[in-house]
């Protein structure tokens, strides 16, 4: 027996003539045996540089159309993918050019916060706005902002130099105006306020992920300043804060000049939209019912609109079928039951399956469905503590179900805003996956699309 199926407590039967002292020369055959390995391992479609390896199926073209296509891990960058959201942009684009207002764009994860921004600093650089996108971090702090703001600001719309001076000529920035003193909101708002010749848009996506108090009030303080100068600059801030105050709490006085608007679910012609972008991209079809049946799982989110839709287009390429119908939505459907499963954390998983198990299913998937189509928060319970949808007569889900779903689960968690509670779920994928689940069930195993809302 050879040393390493003895590890294994199994009997070598090509080592049983073999002497014992031939173990300590066992030779591991060499690598080029690994290339005779017969078994046939999954295989990358494409190369990295979005090539087709040779010998790759007809379809496999349209594979890599449908990942540009629908694209639910990544913001869109390119305007013409950009579904509805015309009445949100002219908002933001006529606050910033005729009221010169600061922007703030909030709304849950996965509605389109950034890739509004995207598109917006787009059509800002057409119009030779000086755009700076930065996508904020823990670690985000006043003076490496203003560093990476003034190092995109050439000195030709400094108003204390010449057009045609020697500085200009070399390509300086405001940043070689900066010694390595830490940029304090004096000394920013000092320099912004000499922009000239041009508009600067400073766009801070993510700002709920920049934890540091301190670069908040320093961010409200240098919208202050800059509002009272006058400046031709402008903020525009995202983050997932459910309202304005809990972005900008430290100056109450900049609120008369800020534009605060929240990004809500899209409507159904939007998601329509959206899919027919992804259509003609893909150069897949998608059939009535399909549209339909995804349609009723986004919810109005682009965010799942955009992974079914995905998921259902990779199906149906499966089948070798460039028409997306019903059946691969509902195999969409299932795979991204199993996505949604794992993003939560696994903790709040296991509890979510006590949940389950102990016959809350129904009630949970009709949560989930208030709180997505509210961006992500609950309705207020009612006194009994019972929760119903707005408009609706009956009660949704009773009050000991409530209580049991927050207190015995901890899937429900409620936050103090300003004096008012506000309940939603402990984690943003919980909804998420429970009314995918709730779409799985009802609509899927019932057999066919139906109404459920
Ligand atoms: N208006 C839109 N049209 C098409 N797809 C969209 C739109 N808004 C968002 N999406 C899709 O939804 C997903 C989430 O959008 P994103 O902009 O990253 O949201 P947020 O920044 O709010 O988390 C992205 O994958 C994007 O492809
Ligand atoms: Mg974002």
């Amino acid at each position: 027996m050879n040393w390493f199926s003895a590890l294994l407590g199994k009997r070598d039967d090509a080592a049983i003539n073999h002497d014992e002292s031939d173990v300590p020369d066992f030779v591991p055959s060499p690598p080029a045996a690994a290339t005779n390995i017969r078994r046939s391992l999954p295989r990358f479609r494409g190369t990295a540089a979005d090539q087709l390896c040779t010998g790759t199926r007809p379809l496999d073209r349209t594979r890599l159309q449908l990942r540009h296509a629908f694209t639910p891990a990544r913001p869109i960058m390119d305007p013409a993918m950009l579904a509805g959201r015309t009445n949100l942009l002219r908002t933001m684009i006529r606050a910033i050019e005729d009221q010169y207002l600061h922007v703030v764009l909030f709304g849950p994860r996965g509605i389109g916060k950034t890739s509004l921004l995207h598109v917006l600093c787009g059509i800002a650089q057409q119009s030779r706005y000086l755009v700076r996108y930065v996508s904020c971090g823990e670690r985000t702090s006043f003076d490496g902002l203003m560093r990476a703001v003034c190092a995109d600001i050439p000195l030709l719309f400094h108003a204390a130099y010449d057009p045609t001076g020697e500085e200009i000529e070399e390509g300086l920035s405001f940043a070689d105006l900066l010694s390595d003193q830490p940029i304090t909101v004096e000394l920013a708002s000092d320099l912004l306020g000499k922009v000239a010749g041009s508009r600067l848009l400073v766009v801070l996506d993510e700002f709920d992920r920049a934890s540091e108090a301190e670069f908040r009030r320093s961010v409200a303080e240098l919208i202050k300043n800059i509002s009272d100068r006058g400046c031709r600059v402008q903020l525009i801030i995202a983050g997932v804060a459910h309202n304005l105050t809990e972005i900008i709490e430290h100056v109450p006085s900049i609120r008369r000049n800020i534009l605060g608007l929240l990004v809500p679910n899209m409507a159904p012609t939007e998601i329509a939209e959206l899919i027919s972008n992804g259509q003609h991209a893909s150069g897949m079809t998608f059939t009535p019912k399909a549209l339909q049946l995804i349609s009723l799982a986004a919810l109005g989110l682009p965010y799942l609109a955009s992974l079914v839709s995905q998921h259902a287009g990779f199906a149906a390429l499966d089948r070798d079928s460039l028409v997306i119908d019903h059946i691969d939505v509902e195999r969409g459907i299932t795979q991204v039951l199993d996505h949604l499963e794992l993003r939560i954390p696994p903790d709040l998983r296991q509890n979510l399956k006590s949940a389950l198990a102990h016959g809350h299913e129904e009630s949970l998937g009709t949560l989930a469905q208030l709180a997505l189509m509210n961006s992500f928060q609950l309705p207020q319970p009612a006194d009994d503590g019972s929760i119903t949808a707005p408009g609706a007569d009956q009660c949704a889900v009773p009050a000991d179900v409530v209580h049991r779903i927050s207190d015995d689960y901890h899937l429900i968690k409620i936050t103090s805003v300003h004096g008012s509670s506000e309940r939603r779920f402990t984690d943003d994928g919980v909804p998420l996956y429970l009314w995918v689940r709730l779409m799985h069930r009802h609509v899927i195993t019932s057999g066919g699309p139906t109404n459920t809302q």
